[in-house]
């Protein structure tokens, strides 16, 4: 059976299935250049379509993860959402209506399914017109997010944790998943829950922009005392069983206004702290008192909230917790996969491989390097080549293989450097465009990650993906500061051999050379663009970086004419 999944809210995207298998998916935001694009995302489906081999005609089924979010007026009118989105984004009085109008369709029954009626119809109208002969069904926001926890994970049997802003007029759901890949939702809470914007408030407030850079806040929080305003949080979200707490969605809200207003004049890093405390003790007693009930000791997790690398480690901190997974595309750009994997009756195992999208062969790749008049060579082993020129102490970007599904560079679109200068932190940032309070991230391999990393038991997927922190060890501070955070954790991509080879080749070639087997490995893009997706991308991204070399499918290219 061959499924196409697609979703078409924030960072929208498309992906395949054949047989309850993951063939290929990719977002949007990869064809279009303009990060997280959303609407209906027909370049992403062609894409899927292409690097499947299929053509519409060819599939059996389309599922489309979300069924009133976003809702049938805004699926009519995009232009409509983006510049909503655009314009008071999450903090306006439209976007509070929205909120509300979600969370009361849901509860009234009628209205959810009518906007869903209306919805399926004018996507199997807009599917129909590029081709597909196929039924298409509607699917729930937060059900795809729990199965692509469970459906890509490495867990017989899980219990399943959602957590978003609002999906379909739920915040957080916990589900129990069973072997034969049945999902059973045990709890859901409204969209009016706490969690709902919480932190792309603080976000703002902070002067970053929400839904983006939630992540700056995560790493800010390390330099601040959150003990000195976490009461303060707490009073506005906090855990009272079986959900969070909840907090009205004012039609007038504005970072600067109401609770916000005391925080103004603070040092932000100790908001950013106190914001990030009064969330891991919420969500961690969420995930705790869920465990206890369901009685299921492994946890899968997915949503938004969970871009979150360092509540991800608390959760994994927990005693009641055996292990913990993490959807590698845990946000909405991954909700495609979840759906599509489900339609197609896929049980639990885990995600083969991450390198879903676009591929360039070796001709294509010359082409692009000989019209672009770089020059370049093509060296016997281009693994060995790259270790050689890290030991140099050049930056390398490394362009290979497959394109990377979901938020992080994982050897295939990466720029890598030694791990052991701590001023990269800030001198490769400005380079490429970027101010970041967390430190780069490191990448190694399997067989050396125990050396470096503690507590790596019953976190090994979610650390295959960079989606987790982990304490560090003496040896890892001293050989690669330039990873390690404030606190002494990192956010870690630990390479196996299967999963990517060239990543592998390129770390054991260092080890060779005398060097440990610890990289320092970053997106492939410049400031607020998404990673890049083909050779053309790649050379414009290097050349505005103004880096030496470029190692880019088996070739080594170098600054300066041909
Ligand atoms: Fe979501």
């Amino acid at each position: 059976m061959r499924v196409l999944g697609i979703s078409d809210n924030h960072n929208a995207g498309a992906a395949l299935t054949i047989d309850g298998r993951l063939v290929a998916a990719v977002n949007e935001e990869r064809l279009t250049r303009a990060k997280n694009a959303s609407g209906f995302p027909e370049r992403a489906i062609a894409e899927t379509l292409r690097v499947g081999g299929l053509t519409p005609a060819e599939i059996d089924l389309v599922v489309v993860a979300g069924e009133i979010t976003p809702s049938f007026f805004l699926r009519r009118a995009p232009r409509f959402h983006q510049r909503a989105k655009a314009g008071s984004g999450q903090f306006g009085a439209l976007f509070s209506l929205y909120i509300y109008y979600q969370v009361a369709a849901r509860r009234l029954g009628w209205p959810y399914r009518l906007d869903r009626r209306w919805s399926q119809r004018l996507l199997a109208r807009r599917l129909a017109a590029l081709g597909f002969r196929c039924p298409v069904e509607m699917r729930d926001h937060h059900q795809a997010h729990a199965e692509g926890a469970f459906l890509c994970g490495p867990f017989a049997r899980a219990t399943i944790i959602t957590a978003d802003a609002m999906g379909d007029g739920v915040t957080a759901t916990v589900s129990v998943g069973r072997a034969d890949g049945r999902i059973e939702r045990v709890y859901a809470q409204s969209g009016l829950a706490a969690l709902n914007p919480y932190y792309s408030r603080v976000t703002a407030l902070l002067g970053f922009t929400p839904l983006r850079h939630e992540g700056k806040v995560t790493g800010l929080a390390a330099y601040g005392d959150p003990a000195r305003l976490a009461p303060l949080f707490r009073r506005q979200l906090h855990f009272c069983g079986p959900g969070f707490s909840t907090l009205g969605h004012p039609l007038r809200d504005h970072p600067r206004l109401g609770w916000r207003r005391q925080l103004w004049a603070e040092p932000p890093a100790d908001v950013a702290a106190g914001c990030q405390r009064a969330l891991e003790e919420a969500v961690t007693a969420f995930v705790d008192y869920w465990v206890r009930r369901t009685g299921v000791a492994d946890v899968a997790l997915a949503g938004g909230i969970f871009e979150n690398v360092k509540l991800n480690q608390r959760v994994r901190e927990l005693a009641s917790v055996a292990a913990v997974s993490v959807f590698p595309h845990m946000s909405d750009g991954g909700l495609a996969a979840g759906a599509a994997l489900a339609a197609s009756g896929g049980r639990p195992a885990p995600l083969p491989t991450i390198y879903l999208g676009a591929s360039y062969d070796e001709e294509t790749i010359r082409a692009e390097l000989t019209r672009a008049g770089v020059r370049y060579e093509r060296p016997a082993d281009i693994a060995d080549a790259v270790a050689e020129a890290l030991a140099a102490g050049e930056v390398v970007p490394r362009f290979t293989g497959a394109m990377e599904y979901g938020p992080r560079a994982l050897g295939h679109r990466s720029i890598y450097f030694r791990a052991d200068d701590p001023s990269a932190n800030d001198w490769l940032n400005k380079r490429l465009g970027r101010s970041e309070f967390m430190p780069f991230a490191p990448m190694t391999t399997d067989e050396a990650a125990d050396r470096f990393f503690v507590g790596l038991d019953g976190a090994r997927f979610a650390a295959r993906f960079m989606t987790m922190c982990f304490d560090c060890t003496a040896e890892m501070k001293r050989v690669a500061p330039g990873c390690v955070h404030v606190d002494g954790t990192a956010r870690p991509q630990v390479v196996r051999r299967e999963d990517c080879p060239d990543a592998h080749a390129i770390l054991t070639a260092g080890e060779r050379r005398g060097r440990p087997p610890i990289l320092l490995n970053t997106s492939f893009n410049m400031h607020e663009e998404p990673i890049v997706m083909s050779p053309a991308d790649a050379i414009g991204a290097w050349r505005a970086a103004g880096f030496r070399c470029l190692a880019i499918g088996p070739f080594l290219a170098t600054a300066g004419a041909a």
